[in-house]
């Protein structure tokens, strides 16, 4: 698959998509965010692959959706054509792990783009922020909703509305993201990170992460029914059997079902 806005790789079990359209700070056109579910699609459906790292440049994870491309659009269209939603919640529905490595600007749908993935890795030079209010619009890729459950209301309100960044140090206190690490080793770290993600269970690995995004839609008696019934069926698995008799035996546990 040729792509001209992102740049895919592989490196052992995990998956590497990089947005690529440095002269727009990666900003997100609906030519890159159609590619990036692609992207994604292609590394759901290939065995080898056991979890994906999205990152970007230096400069700019991503500026936020593309503003040049949105200037001319005007209600109804945006509401017939549904709006930023179309492929915008692939990455997010990934049932694969998703890690997001962080470098430079987040910006507006660049961070919204960030919190769809499992864990965010941040550079020490990340900056992220919802800077929609600039604009005179708002967030409208779930910036209102998944930062609010992030980093709680006080934060996001403040985020959402004066528009300011915070940098990365700020976005792991706030709990945002989920470690900071320097700049020149961020892809590295993330890559360690999906890999050590993807030397388990992969089913095991998909519950688990279905089990923690289910936190953030139902009640928590819901949740934890929900959590019980998944944790008893992994006893039905090999990799339960083998990873619990590995540890018995004192050996490291090789997982089947990758
Ligand atoms: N859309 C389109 N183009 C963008 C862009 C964006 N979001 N962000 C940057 N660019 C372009 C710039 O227009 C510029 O292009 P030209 O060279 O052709 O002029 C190029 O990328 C480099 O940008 P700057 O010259 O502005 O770089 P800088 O280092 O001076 O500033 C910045 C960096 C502070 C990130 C600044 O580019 C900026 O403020 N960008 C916009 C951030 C923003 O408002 N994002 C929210 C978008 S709305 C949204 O995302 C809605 C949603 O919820 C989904």
């Amino acid at each position: 698959m040729a792509y001209k806005n992102i740049k895919v790789d592989t490196k052992g079990r995990v998956g590497i998509i990089t947005l690529d359209r440095p002269e727009a700070l990666n900003a997100l056109n609906s030519a890159l965010v159609d590619e990036m579910a692609q992207a994604v699609d292609a590394f759901e459906a290939d065995d080898e692959i056991g979890a994906i790292v999205v990152t970007g440049s230096a400069k700019a994870f991503a500026a936020g959706a593309d503003i040049k491309e949105m200037q001319g659009k005007s209600w109804p269209g945006t509401y017939r054509e549904d709006f930023i939603t179309r492929n915008w919640e692939r990455l997010a529905s990934a049932r694969k792990p998703t890690i997001a490595a962080v470098a430079g600007y987040a910006l507006g749908g660049g961070c919204e783009m960030a919190m769809m993935c499992d864990f965010i890795i941040a550079a020490d030079t990340a900056k992220f922020g919802q800077p929609e209010i600039t604009l005179g619009v708002m967030p409208g890729a779930g910036g209102t909703q998944r930062l609010t459950r992030f980093v709680g209301k006080s934060k996001a309100m403040d985020l959402c509305l004066t528009g300011r960044m915070m940098d990365a140090e700020e976005a792991e206190r706030c709990g945002l993201v989920s470690r900071v690490v320097a700049a020149d080793d961020l892809l590295d770290e993330a890559v360690k990170a999906a890999e050590k993600v993807a030397s388990f269970s992969l089913p095991i690995a998909m519950m688990t992460k279905e089990s923690v995004n289910r936190a953030y839609e139902t009640t928590l008696a819901e949740g934890i029914r929900f959590e019980r019934r998944l944790f008893h069926a992994m006893f039905g698995t090999e990799d339960q059997k083998e990873g619990m008799t590995a540890f018995a035996e004192k050996r490291k546990a090789s997982f089947k079902h990758k």
